[in-house]
């Protein structure tokens, strides 16, 4: 039998806006349907980019550069695809990433302020044609996704941002999505979770049919 090749799905939006839920509400579909799929993350994923993103969040004495975060988080991206997104499409299998590329328009672009044609060209280097067949859009303002992280406890160095950094996070988020209008889809996360988890679910099904 031909194997093919598995449905890759991004999940993105800003600190606090319930990715972590929505995967697990991905993943229920996908158990019920008896379809095989790996659960990533970026940055991380593999040990080495799990590594990179101690890197990329700890805080230090000293400013880290745009550059240098935008680097960053594409060696890692380089080792999640080699090491975990293509071997499992290649298997069949589907594939949640918390987080991809876009998260790399939306902070180091938007957030930072990163030349884009520098994460074009990153992005045409390391992923080639990968694109994830859906990206699922968290969208909530910027007050309210933060205002859920600081119940969360100790921050990371990207989460001391402020609330400007992620509503031009946020914004860029909303131009990428409107730019790709067939790839993404916007779920307001500043709703009643059972609504979340329908709007989620309504998005999954019609992949899972064409199975
Ligand atoms: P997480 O909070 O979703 O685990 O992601 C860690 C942080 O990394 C979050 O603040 C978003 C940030 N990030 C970027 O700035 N650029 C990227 O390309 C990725 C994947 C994440």
């Amino acid at each position: 039998m031909k194997n093919k090749r598995g449905c890759f799905i991004s999940i993105e939006g800003i600190e606090g806006v319930g990715k972590t839920t929505a995967v697990h509400f991905i993943r229920d579909s996908l158990d019920a349907a008896g379809i095989s799929y790996v659960v990533t993350r970026e940055p991380g994923g593999t040990p080495i980019a799990e590594a990179i993103r101690t890197v990329l969040l700890n805080h230090y004495s000293e400013r880290m550069c745009p550059d240098t975060e935008l680097l960053l988080m594409f060696a890692g991206r380089a080792q999640n695809i080699a090491q975990v997104i293509l071997p499992a499409l290649q298997r069949g299998q589907w594939v949640l990433s918390d987080r991809f590329t876009d998260a790399s328009f939306a902070y180091q672009g938007g957030g930072r302020g990163v030349n884009v044609g520098h994460i074009l060209e990153l992005a045409k280097w390391v992923q080639g044609d990968l694109q994830p067949n859906m990206t699922i859009l968290l969208d909530a303002p910027a007050d309210v996704g933060l205002s859920r992280v600081k119940s969360r406890g100790a921050k990371d160095r990207i989460e001391t941002e402020g609330v400007e950094f992620f509503e031009r996070v946020r914004q860029t988020y909303l131009q990428l999505a409107k730019r790709e209008a067939q790839r993404f889809k916007i779920i307001n996360s500043n709703q009643y979770l059972a609504n979340v988890k329908q709007e989620i679910i309504s998005l999954i099904e019609p992949l899972l049919e064409k199975q």
